[in-house]
C-alpha cells in the first residue's frame, strides 16, 4: 500500500510516519508538507534514506500539487493544518485557508481519483465542557469556540458532506491533546519544558484550572492505524487519553520533573475565549476497533521530558527566527498583564 501523509513533517505527522514505517515496513509512505514554521524535516532525518519513504514539498492550498500527490497513492491520512489556538486568535485567515480550503482540495482529489481518506480532527470542535458534563462522544453536537476549532469543525463538516453527497471513502477521528517528542515548543508541554530548561518562568493562563485530556502521540497513531484497518466508511471515532489533568497540576509535575520549584510558575492573563475543559469518551473506538490508550501519563511525560532534554538544539532552532517574533507579540503581552 502507498500512503500519503499530509502534514507529515509536523508533530503528530512525523510521529505517525515513524510509527507506520516500523509497523508496516512493506508500505510506501509519502510525506506531503509545506514546511511552515511547524514543519521540520529534522523530525524525519533518520528515515530520509529509507527506500520506502519519500518527501514531497507541497502546500494543500495548491490544488494542482494536491491532485498530483493524491493521484499516486492508495490512501491519504490528512494531518496538515494550522494547529495553534493562540495563533488563530492573532490571525484567523491562514487557518481558514489551510484548514478549510486546503481540506477541500484533498476532498476533491480523493473524489476524483477514488482514494481512501482518513481526516484527522480534534476534540476542540465540541467546545467546552462544564465540570459536571459527561465527556465528548461521537454524538456530541459541534460547538467550536476559537477560530482554530471553528476551522477544524468546518473541515469535518466538509468531509461528511463529501461522504454523503459524493460517496467518497472517508473516516474522521477527533482526538484529545497529544504530547510526545517533536511537538513544537509553543504548546503548553514543550513550551514549559523548554522554558524550565532555559531557567525561564512558565506562563499559566488564567487560574490554571482548565482541564485537558492528555494522550501520548503513539496511542493516537495506533488509533488511526486501527481505523484504517477496521473503520466503517463515513464514521467518526473519538480518541482520548482517559486522562483529565488540570493545567496547574500538569505545570507542577513539569516543574518537579525539571528540578525547579513553584517560583518558576507565573499566572498571566487568560487566553480569550479559553475553553475550560475537554474530555473524551472513547467507548466506540474500544468496542468497534479494540483500541484504548496504553501509555500512562507518568511514563509518557517522563519519556517526553527526556526527549526534550536530549534535543535542546532542536528546541533552540524551533524557538529562533519567526517564532521569536510571535513569542514577543503573544507571550510578552501575556506576562505583562498578570492578575
Ligand atoms: P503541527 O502544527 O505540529 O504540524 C502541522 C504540519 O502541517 C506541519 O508540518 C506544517 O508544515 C504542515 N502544514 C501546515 N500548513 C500546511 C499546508 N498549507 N500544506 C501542507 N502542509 C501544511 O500540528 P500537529 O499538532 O502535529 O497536528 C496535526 C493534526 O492533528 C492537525 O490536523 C491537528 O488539528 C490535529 N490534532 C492535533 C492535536 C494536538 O494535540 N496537537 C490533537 C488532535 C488533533
Ligand atoms: O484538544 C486538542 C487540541 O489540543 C489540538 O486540536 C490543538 O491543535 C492543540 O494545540 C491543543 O490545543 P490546546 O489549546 O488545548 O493546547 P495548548 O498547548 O495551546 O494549551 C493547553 C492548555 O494550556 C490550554 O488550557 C491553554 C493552556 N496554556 C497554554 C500555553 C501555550 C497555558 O496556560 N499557558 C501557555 O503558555
Amino acid at each position: 500500500m502507498k500512503i500519503l501523509v499530509t502534514g507529515g513533517a509536523g508533530f503528530i505527522g512525523s510521529n505517525f510516519i515513524h510509527y507506520w514505517l516500523q509497523t508496516h515496513p512493506q508500505d510506501d509512505v509519502v510525506c506531503f508538507d509545506a514546511l511552515t514554521y511547524a514543519g521540520n524535516l529534522e523530525n524525519l532525518k533518520d528515515i530520509e534514506n529509507n527506500p520506502k519513504y519519500l518527501f514531497v514539498k507541497g502546500d494543500i492550498t495548491d490544488r494542482d500539487a494536491v491532485f498530483d500527490a493524491v493521484k499516486q497513492v492508495d490512501v491519504v491520512v490528512h494531518f496538515a493544518a494550522e494547529t495553534h489556538v493562540d495563533r488563530s486568535i492573532m490571525d484567523p485567515g491562514i487557518f481558514i485557508r489551510t484548514n478549510i480550503m486546503g481540506t477541500q482540495h484533498i476532498l476533491d482529489a480523493v473524489k476524483e481519483y477514488g482514494k481512501r481518506l482518513h481526516h484527522i480532527s480534534t476534540d476542540e470542535v465540541f467546545g467546552s465542557l462544564k465540570p459536571e458534563d459527561p465527556p465528548f462522544t461521537e454524538k456530541t453536537a459541534y460547538d467550536p469556540q476559537s477560530p482554530y476549532s471553528a476551522s477544524k469543525a468546518a473541515s469535518d463538516h466538509l468531509v461528511r458532506a463529501y461522504v454523503n453527497t459524493y460517496g467518497i471513502q472517508a473516516t474522521i477521528s477527533n482526538c484529545s491533546n497529544n504530547y510526545g517528542p517533536y511537538m513544537f515548543p509553543e504548546k503548553i508541554i514543550p513550551l514549559f519544558i523548554s522554558n524550565l530548561m532555559e531557567g525561564k518562568k512558565v506562563p499559566v493562563y488564567g487560574d490554571g484550572h482548565q482541564v485537558r485530556d492528555w494522550i501520548f502521540v503513539d496511542d493516537h497513531s495506533r488509533g488511526v492505524d486501527l481505523i484504517l484497518q477496521k473503520g466503517t466508511m463515513g464514521e467518526t471515532y473519538c480518541l482520548g487519553g482517559g486522562n483529565e489533568v488540570k493545567n496547574i497540576d500538569l505545570t507542577k509535575k513539569l516543574v518537579d520533573l525539571l528540578g525547579k520549584d513553584d517560583a518558576s510558575i507565573e499566572f498571566v492573563k487568560d487566553r480569550p475565549g479559553h475553553d475550560r475543559r475537554y474530555a473524551i469518551d472513547y467507548a466506540k473506538a474500544k468496542e468497534t476497533l479494540g483500541w484504548e490508550p496504553l501509555v500512562t501519563f507518568e511514563d509518557g511525560l517522563l519519556q517526553t521530558v527526556e526527549w526534550y532534554k536530549a534535543n535542546q538544539e532542536w528546541v533552540a532552532r524551533c524557538k529562533s527566527g519567526d517564532y521569536q517574533t510571535y513569542y514577543d507579540e503573544w507571550y510578552e503581552n501575556q506576562l505583562a498583564m498578570k492578575h
